[in-house]
């Protein structure tokens, strides 16, 4: 049976912080209220002219290194977004034409926070089915572009990032893609949504006067549906690839807020060891959380050869869904 083995991972994150002090000073909110409700110290911020793509372009050059495969040899691309450096043509194309100097098709995945757990889902499919050998994935969100500075209870929430892996066919490999489960129910559509800019309501002066070109968010109902989607996408993660909880070395779960996370862990009853938490220093940052989180144990040596990852996410959709990895990179 093929399998999709990652092959390599890259991060980008923007130099720039903003600290809770730094928006202290711009809004009515405090550290403790922000440290207390959400766990976040601190988010990286693009900078004005640093678009998706650029730092999509920065995770994927290092992914690829990583890989040590040429961009050339790339067979297809999946950039998962939501802020996309335009609505058409995809951020997938403008990436292409940045690291690549021949033609490589690719697609944008948009599916809330969740987008790169679809992305790699898709690609593993991909794979899987003999269609192409080597899948870049790409997550890049710029979530400080629609966030509204003037509305503290989402402007606190978020980062700016980007992430990256190779993904590559192998039929002998012990590693690997195990699993993948999606999920969406669009009831919840409107409870975490960009109201204005698409078809629905094109940009006029009235939406740009009423702020309708940035995030909204019902918190309190995303936060119940959270606490139930991410250990769903964990258990059925796990059942789709014949394992279980005791089976898991590490969760790495969509970095939103530290209580959700903590719930999950109280109610798998995981040590703080085997969670993969970060959300203090780069907030929210979209679909890029998880691999952000994914790169830091690997760089801190708490990944291993063979151990088994569940990746979880929810978000905009609503979406939810995991995959299941058995980390190494051997083909
Ligand atoms: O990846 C996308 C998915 N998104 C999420 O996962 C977000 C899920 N939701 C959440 O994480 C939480 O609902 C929030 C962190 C957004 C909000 O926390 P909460 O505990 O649900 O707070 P709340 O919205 O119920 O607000 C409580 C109080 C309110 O004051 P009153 O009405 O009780 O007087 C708010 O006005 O806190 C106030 N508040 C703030 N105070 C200081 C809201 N934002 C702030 C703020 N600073 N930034």
């Amino acid at each position: 049976m093929i399998r999709a083995v990652v092959t390599g991972l890259g991060i980008y994150v923007p130099e720039r912080i903003l600290s809770n002090q730094d928006l202290e000073r711009m809004m009515d909110t405090n550290d403790e209220w922000i440290v207390s409700r959400t766990g976040i110290r601190e988010r990286r911020l693009a900078h004005e002219n640093e678009a998706t793509s650029d730092m999509a372009v920065e995770a994927s050059q290092a992914a690829l290194k990583d890989a040590g495969v040429k961009a050339e040899e790339i067979d297809f691309i999946v950039v998962a977004t939501n802020t996309p450096d335009t609505v058409f043509p995809s951020t997938a194309a403008r990436l292409q034409a940045r690291i690549s100097d021949t033609p490589i098709p690719g697609v944008d995945v948009q599916a809330g926070c969740t987008g790169w757990i679809y992305g790699i889902s898709m690609a593993s499919a991909m794979i899987q089915a003999g269609q192409y050998r080597r899948v870049l994935v790409v997550a890049s969100d710029k979530l400080s572009s629609i966030t509204d500075y003037e509305d503290r209870s989402t402007a606190v929430l978020f980062g700016d990032g980007a992430g990256a892996i190779v993904l590559e066919a192998s039929a002998t490999s012990p590693y690997g893609i195990l699993s993948t489960y999606l999920n969406a129910d669009g009831r919840g559509a409107d409870l975490l949504a960009l109201p204005a800019g698409g078809s629905r309501w094109p940009a006029s002066k009235d939406t740009v006067e009423s702020r309708l070109h940035f995030l909204k968010m019902s918190g309190n109902d995303v936060f119940r549906f959270a606490v139930k989607a991410m250990p769903d996408a964990v258990e059925e993660g796990l059942k789709r690839a014949g394992l279980t909880v005791q089976d898991m070395d590490m969760l790495v779960p969509h970095q939103a807020n530290q209580r959700i996370i903590d719930a999950a862990m109280r109610q798998f009853g995981l040590s703080e060891d085997k969670v993969v938490k970060n959300i203090e220093r780069y907030g929210n940052t979209s679909v890029a959380s998880i691999p952000l989180a994914l790169d830091e144990v690997r760089q801190d040596g708490r990944l291993k050869a063979g151990s088994v990852l569940v990746l979880a996410a929810f978000g905009a959709g609503l979406t939810w869904g995991s995959t299941v990895i058995r980390w190494g990179d051997e083909v």
